[in-house]
């Protein structure tokens, strides 16, 4: 059986070298360079949390305490540490139809409202998903639409936009290709529309990519939603905003749920992952079912 380095190492009885631990003063320099350098406001109560998950990457670098990591951090070649930083503190989980509810209620309800109300005729209907990680997300809203297009809605014109603080998921985004287990939530019907098998097996297995028609509809951009100041000028229809707020204290999902008020079109709707519903929606927006808001 093949185990993880850790688990090897304890199973072969061998002696760990103690986890590094985090003072309380390391800890706020960190979550200082978290906050003001990757994007990321995790609270300083949530030392464990960061000590587990950069353990290992302290002993690979050969360190036993944290104040040389936080001296790397900070120095002049910091820049690619600290994009390794934020890559190791965030999970890119994601799939086709994740709360598929979303997805349901946008088909019977969002879509046909929109276009209602005359959307998508003069000008594109924006699907943003704005912590789009690897794609899944934004490639199931594109489906999703391009489908009603073809059937109730009748001709619209839209564009879905993704962005993500990390560059290696948007590449993944953008490059728009998939396992057979990541495609495993698709439809048949879906896959045999919408995705392209690869010619040659890739690792002995055959990878699907999204079709070029859709595809043409994307747009990639990296954006931290921390720094509204350097985010291109997107406004949308509907936003997803989904299961990236825990990243983020209090103050800081105020502030990036109201940031992303600003930028979503009157008679526009927000999402919120399944458990991340606002305990007061923000002015202006209007709830219509759980984690389902509208803008008035
Ligand atoms: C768990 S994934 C969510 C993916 C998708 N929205 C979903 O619900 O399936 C969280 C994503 O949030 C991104 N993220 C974390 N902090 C961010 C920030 N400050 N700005 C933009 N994206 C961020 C991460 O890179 C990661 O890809």
């Amino acid at each position: 059986m093949a185990f993880s380095s850790g688990e090897s190492a304890a199973a072969g009885g061998a002696t760990l070298p103690s986890a590094p631990r985090l003072t309380a003063s390391e800890a706020g320099l960190l979550v200082a360079i978290l906050r003001d350098h990757c994007g990321l406001s995790i609270p300083a109560e949530n030392r464990s949390f960061l000590e587990l998950r950069l353990g290992r990457r302290l002993r690979n670098l050969g360190l036993t305490s944290f104040s040389p990591y936080i001296a790397l951090l900070l120095g002049a070649e910091g820049a690619t540490e600290r994009q390794f930083l934020a890559e190791s503190l965030v999970t890119h989980t994601t799939s086709f139809f994740r709360e598929r509810a979303h997805f349901d209620w946008l088909n019977d309800e969002g879509l046909p409202a929109l276009a209602q109300q005359g959307t998508g005729r003069i000008s594109d209907l924006v699907v943003w998903s704005a912590a789009c990680s690897t794609g899944q997300e934004l490639w199931t809203a594109a489906i999703l639409l391009d489908r009603a297009c073809r059937g109730p809605l009748g001709r619209l014109r839209w564009t879905v936009v993704g962005t993500d603080l990390s560059r290696s998921a948007l590449r993944r985004a953008q490059g728009a290709t998939y396992s057979e287990e990541e495609i495993a939530g698709l439809p048949e019907d879906w896959r045999s529309d919408y995705l392209l098998r690869s010619s040659r097996p890739v690792g002995g297995r055959h990878v699907f990519r999204i079709i070029p028609e859709l595809r043409r509809r994307a747009q990639f951009h990296q954006i931290n939603l921390l720094d509204p100041g350097r985010m291109p000028g997107i406004t949308a229809d509907i936003i997803f905003l989904r299961n990236v707020l825990i990243y983020f204290d209090l103050p800081d999902q105020g502030r990036v749920i109201h940031q992303l008020c600003t930028r979503l079109r009157r008679g526009g709707y927000l999402l919120t992952g399944h458990s991340e519903s606002l305990v007061q929606p923000p002015p202006g927006l209007v709830p219509v079912q759980p984690s389902i808001y509208r803008k008035d």
